[in-house]
């Protein structure tokens, strides 16, 4: 299992004022932060992060919300990292996901989800090289 993976909280979190409370989750469960910052995305980079939803009927919505305010974006380390973080976010849908995952605790909506967490090391791979320069994760 890979190592890394990524992950951005989301507009709807951030404007919660909850970016602390959900680091402080990552964190003290095991994910140690090698890449952070916080960007505002523009509609092209949100097009082009979520492609391969484009076709969906929510994607303009997508697209969005996820550039109504500024995000935090972070490279996450971790043995088994991109299914151990799924797990710790929960379902899209915060009504499936479990008690006590950051979807559950911080999560408006299917749409509004409070996090992302990337599905599979290779998807990791290439969410960290969009949002981060080399220089930009340690
Ligand atoms: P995520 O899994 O991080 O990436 C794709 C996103 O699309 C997902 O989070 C949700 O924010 C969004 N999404 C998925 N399904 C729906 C839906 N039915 N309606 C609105 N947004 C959705």
């Amino acid at each position: 299992a890979g190592k890394r993976t990524f992950t951005m909280i989301k507009p709807d979190a951030v404007e919660a004022g909850n970016v602390g409370a959900i680091l402080e989750q990552i964190t003290s469960s095991g994910f140690r932060i090698v890449a952070l910052k916080m960007t505002q995305m523009t509609t092209a980079d949100a097009q082009e992060f979520y492609a391969v939803h484009n076709e969906r009927p929510f994607f303009g919505e997508l697209v969005e919300f996820m550039t109504r305010g500024p995000i935090v974006s972070a490279v996450l380390e971790k043995e088994n990292a991109v299914e151990d973080f799924r797990a710790l976010i929960g379902a899209t849908n915060p009504e499936d996901a479990a008690e006590g995952t950051i979807r559950k605790k911080y999560a408006k909506s299917v749409g509004e989800n409070a996090v992302h967490g990337s599905d599979s090391d290779e998807n990791a791979q290439i969410e960290a090289a969009f949002h981060f320069s080399g220089r930009e994760m340690f």
